[in-house]
């Protein structure tokens, strides 16, 4: 079994990542104090202590790291530039650089964000990313001192969905949480993206590590759909009322930070490198209902530190 290393181990990637891991490798999770009780072990830091990483490395010595943490809030990096700066571009090129210092694989995760979305197709690794604010800047530097300092690591845009600590992270329970009360709610007609269920990216990213891939690749769903669209087909998998998803454009919904209207990626690259094929967003949509179903929200929860 391989060590792998998760940090972030919190949040809606690295919770579902660590717990879907544990027993098929040692998981070791990277958490500042949210999580106690976990199944897998924890260790306690704050990877903006200059020294956290190297002390972390050479105390667990993990074969394989998968760096999922970072300011993920796209207005709350508006607000705060040079600490999204600190934490989305600078830690990911110390931590690939103390990777290849050790020879120990490094996933670093980005987003499909870092395009303006003004090309009318899936863009491809080799399109020009030109990011449109603050978190998706601080992400494109992220990737590029990631791959300056590490190129044998693997930079996987991703964009995703499932159950979160919280109950409020991702966009798929913003439409369960709306749409189980009898709320109405808006959903964008005018982006498009391709999500993946969570688990699916978590099990791809460790077979983009078992292969010993690296490099830059496109980590999405099969399936391009907007973000109406996909709130409707939650409704409709849940039971919901689908009319209660009132289609709006994102340029009436005074959020903060600007959004690219094109998030539809390739994953040409990575269903060709793996050999696999990816799975599409109505397959993830049944597990996140199972899911949602079976209790694994209560047991997400059962990990919380009171
Ligand atoms: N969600 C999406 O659809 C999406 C789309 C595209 C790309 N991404 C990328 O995917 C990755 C995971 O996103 P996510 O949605 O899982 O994020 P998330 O739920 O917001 O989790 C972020 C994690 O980073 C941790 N963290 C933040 N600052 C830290 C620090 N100084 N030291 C240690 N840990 C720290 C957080 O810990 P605390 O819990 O203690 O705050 C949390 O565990 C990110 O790189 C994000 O940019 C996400």
């Amino acid at each position: 079994m391989t060590r792998i290393l998760i940090t972030g181990a919190s949040g809606l990637l690295g919770l579902n990542l660590s717990l879907l891991e544990t027993g098929r490798h040692v998981i070791i999770g990277v958490d500042r104090s949210k999580l106690a009780g976990t199944p897998f072990e924890l260790i306690r830091a704050d990877l903006l202590d200059r020294q956290a990483a190297d002390h972390i490395l050479d105390t667990v010595r993990p074969d394989a790291i998968i760096h999922t943490a970072a300011n993920a809030n796209v207005d709350a990096c508006e607000s705060d530039p040079q600490g999204a700066q600190r934490l989305n571009a600078e830690l990911p090129g110390e931590l690939a650089e103390a990777c290849a210092k050790r020879g120990i694989r490094l996933a670093h995760i980005s987003t499909d964000a870092v395009f303006d979305g003004t090309l009318e197709r899936p863009y491809t690794e080799s399109d020009t990313p030109n990011p449109l604010g603050v978190y998706a800047r601080t992400k494109l530097a992220g990737e590029r001192n990631v791959l300056a300092a590490n190129p044998q690591a693997i930079v996987a845009r991703v964009n995703f969905f499932g159950l979160s600590l919280s109950g409020t992270r991702s966009l798929s329970e913003f439409f369960f949480n709306k749409l189980s009360t009898g709320q109405q709610c808006n959903g964008f007609t005018d982006i498009y993206f391709c999500p993946l269920f969570v688990g699916d990216l978590a099990e791809t990213l460790v077979k983009m590590l078992d292969k010993n891939l690296s490099g830059l690749y496109h980590v999405v769903g099969s399936e391009a759909l907007s973000k109406y669209a996909f709130g409707q087909r939650i409704a409709r998998q849940f039971g919901f009322d689908a009319d209660l998803v009132i289609p709006r454009s994102v340029e009436e919904s005074g959020l903060k930070a600007r959004r690219s209207h094109n998030l539809r990626l390739s994953i040409h690259k990575l269903s060709t490198d793996l050999g696999l094929e990816i799975p599409s967003v109505s397959t993830g949509i049944e597990k996140f209902y199972t899911q949602a179903q079976q209790g694994y929200p209560q047991k997400m929860r059962s990990y919380q530190q009171i």
